[in-house]
């Protein structure tokens, strides 16, 4: 039992069960137990690994993409690079670097902001990204206003997700319960019915929301609608809402019982983008995609990189390269499940990787 499992089957206890989101805020965001306040558990040694630690060419390309942003911006003298969930600081050193060589005047227009909860990675990203002199925000909120680029990696699916259940023809909240030492799903108070075609999946289907997620995304687009400037967020989920309960625990790379160990496991969902996108519009940015992340990659010129780095690479080093394009881009890879959105102010042309809008296509 882990200290927060303690906690929680106590609040459990005294004011009945918690709503799946309320139960993932909690492990994950609990000011003392969270995982994201305790544990640095991205890499080869942690709980998980990401495309940014996989190769440098993730954050190369990311840090090409926001340069060709910045210039169809107008170029601005001092431009917000926002990250969300920065991770280890991998995916900005390696878009920094990429920058500092290839767009040397968007790199000189850079004032970097970072979303980080945790308090242990801030201290990573405080190395990592030392020179670039970064501010730390609690929440995208309190970045300052002015023309932005976003990036978010890998930071969506760490947000909670509400979930609904449908038992005998009646949808309901899903919660977690504590039930003779141990904590269980269970179907809570009514809830509305979801969106359509949803509404009329069969008894006991799960339909996951992502509130949260959806607010950020609003968050974010209200800033670029007003001020100028694009959003790339890059996760895993559907290309279309569906079904299912995909909330999942990892821990040492292995996938673990998401009730089992409060805290100490990292807790996600697939990413809703049809949710994000539609956030995102109401909000008054454009949306664009999901893509599928090979096919963004690949677009933004992923072979290209690799060959450039392969001319000067030891065998071992080219092993890797090809490795890394692999795992980034190949379907049953990251390259098909990892998706890609783009939210962007609406006078800006489609950014770059992206297609046009179905609404705007003539
Ligand atoms: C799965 S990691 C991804 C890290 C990095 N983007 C990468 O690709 O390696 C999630 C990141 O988001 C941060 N994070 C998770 N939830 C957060 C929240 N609600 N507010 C701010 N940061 C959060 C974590 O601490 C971590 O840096």
């Amino acid at each position: 039992v882990t200290p927060l499992g303690v906690e929680l089957a106590r609040r459990i206890e005294r004011d009945g069960p918690l709503p799946v989101a309320e139960y993932m805020q909690r492990c994950l965001l609990d000011p003392q137990h969270g995982y994201y306040r305790t544990q640095t558990a991205i890499g080869a040694a942690g709980d998980f690994i990401t495309a940014p630690e996989i190769s440098q060419m993730f954050g190369e390309l990311i840090g090409l993409w926001a340069a060709q942003v910045w210039m169809t911006m107008g170029s601005p003298a001092r431009v917000r690079l926002v990250e969300l969930g920065p991770g280890r600081g991998t995916l900005m050193a390696d878009a920094l670097r990429a920058t500092a060589k290839v767009a040397p005047e968007f790199h000189a227009a850079i004032d970097l902001h970072l979303v980080e909860a945790n308090p242990r990675l801030r201290e990573r990203q405080a190395e990592a990204l030392a020179a670039a002199r970064p501010h730390w925000h609690d929440a995208f909120d309190s970045v300052p206003d002015g023309p932005a680029v976003v990036i978010a990696n890998e930071f969506f699916d760490a947000l909670p997700v509400r979930q609904i259940v449908r038992i005998g023809g009646e949808w309901r909240e899903r919660v977690v319960d504590h039930a003779k030492g141990r904590f269980v799903f269970a179907a809570g108070t009514a809830a509305s019915a979801p969106r359509a075609p949803l509404a009329d999946a069969p008894d006991g289907s799960v339909v996951e929301t992502s509130p949260a997620g959806e607010a950020v995304a609003a968050a974010i687009s209200t800033r670029l609608a007003r001020t100028g400037g694009a959003a790339l967020i890059i996760d895993y989920g559907p290309g279309a809402p569906g079904v299912g309960d995909t909330l999942q625990a990892v821990r040492a790379h292995r996938k673990v019982d998401p009730l089992a160990e409060p805290g100490l496991a990292d807790l996600t969902a697939h990413v809703d983008f049809a949710g994000l996108a539609r956030a995102g519009r109401g909000a008054g940015a454009e949306a664009y995609g999901p893509l599928p992340q090979g096919t963004l990659l690949h677009r933004l010129g992923i072979a290209a990189r690799a060959a450039t780095l392969l001319r000067n690479a030891t065998p071992q080093q080219a092993r890797d390269v090809d490795a890394g394009v692999r795992r980034l881009i190949e379907p049953d890879e990251m390259g098909t499940l990892f998706k890609a959105l783009a939210l962007a102010h609406p006078d800006l042309p489609v950014p770059p990787g992206f297609d046009a809008p179905m609404s705007n296509r003539q």
